[in-house]
């Protein structure tokens, strides 16, 4: 067999022990060739691609980013060209499916979040054999416990949170630390716990200032004097909205801090952004990414197509695409998680 790669989205870390998995497992269990499509699927439209030899992985597993490029932007089905001097988005995809028939591949893996696999479902739909492998830091793909690169997104997180701790505590003010996540919260609540935070606040849990205020005064008046809160990217403020600078989602922790500085509160905010998604991957991930390369090319091996691999109960699995890309997981309210962290005394701003 000839087998494609692209990856497609934002970066994550683990990207690269997914491409050196498949291609190692393509060469040396199965025989196979592969062939690494650049930039995502604009690689795909256009033809860009290169041959990925045992030599061309070597020494990346620990390397953040991906050796083949990515991007969130391009679609086959609504690809943007210029036309006349127009910017014009035009269906490309059966471009890109005569460029897989022209280059002989028998087979395409895609590693991506929601947006990329919801596009390799719909390549499959119109008869290209499809793999996907879910990658986002966000962890909000459906149909799979964890994706890679979440918990290399959460270490970051933590390591900021311990930080922010210690020169929160000497100057007795409250930090806030905003991380990313678009309309979930499993980063700021898996960060939020793991880093001590005292208010955690995300998208799925409404929260109001007079419960966040509240939480922060009774930690003066138990003689801790300094808070810290973690609040997602995505988080609602009270009255329903989100905050975006630069069209992105973001800005909501600098909003928090100027609305408890109104209340006489000292608090300083900081972003955490990109930090999150660059660097080296942890060892979870750069194993997750292992494992999920070489289960999506024993996939292509026995013709399972249409499918997404997946980590299930602590096993590496397969699901169906169409189900994983249905809408984007949320954390639920009345998870463990957040029981663990309410019974422990940290506040999600709701009570
Ligand atoms: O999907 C991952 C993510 O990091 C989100 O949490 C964030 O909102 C988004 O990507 C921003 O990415 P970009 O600026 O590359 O579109």
């Amino acid at each position: 067999m000839r087998i494609g790669i692209l990856t497609g989205g934002g970066d994550a870390p683990g990207l690269n022990a997914v491409i050196r998995s498949a291609v190692r497992t393509s060469h040396l269990k199965y025989g196979f060739e592969m062939v690494g499509f650049l930039d995502g699927y604009a690689g795909l439209v256009q033809k860009q691609c290169m041959n990925l030899s045992l030599e061309t992985v070597s020494g990346i597993i620990h390397r953040g980013g991906s050796i083949l490029g990515t991007n969130n932007k391009d679609n086959p089905f609504l690809f943007e060209i210029t036309r006349d001097g127009n910017l014009i988005y035009e269906d490309l995809s059966q471009q890109a499916f005569d460029n897989l028939k022209d280059l002989g591949i028998d087979a395409l893996v895609v590693v991506g979040g929601d947006g990329s696999l919801t596009i390799a479902n719909k390549l499959s739909s119109i008869g290209v054999n499809v793999v996907g492998v879910p990658k986002t830091i966000d962890n909000d793909l459906l149909e799979t416990d964890y994706t890679f690169g979440f918990e290399s997104a959460v270490s970051v997180a933590t390591d900021a949170l311990d930080r922010l701790h210690t020169t929160a505590e000497s100057h007795h003010r409250t930090m806030v630390l905003e991380v990313m996540g678009r309309n979930s919260g499993w980063i700021a609540l898996h960060a939020g716990l793991a880093g001590g935070a005292d208010i955690i606040l995300i998208p799925e849990i409404p929260w109001n200032l007079d419960y966040v205020v509240r939480k922060i005064s009774e930690r003066v008046k138990n003689g801790r004097g300094f808070s810290v809160i973690v609040v997602a990217e995505g988080a609602f403020l009270p009255d329903g909205g989100q905050v975006f600078s630069y069209s992105r989602l973001g800005g909501i922790g600098n909003a928090i801090v100027s609305s408890l500085q109104e209340r006489g509160y000292e608090a300083r905010g900081v972003v955490l952004g990109y930090l999150q998604r660059g660097g080296s991957p942890s060892s979870f991930d750069r194993l997750l990414g292992t494992r999920f390369g070489s289960k999506a090319i024993d996939l292509c091996a026995k013709g399972i197509f249409g499918k997404m691999v997946c980590l299930k109960g602590g096993d590496v699995s397969y699901t169906d695409l169409s189900a994983a890309t249905l809408h984007q997981k949320k954390v639920p309210p009345d998870c463990e998680l957040v029981e663990v962290a309410k019974n422990i005394g940290i506040s999600f701003g709701d009570e």
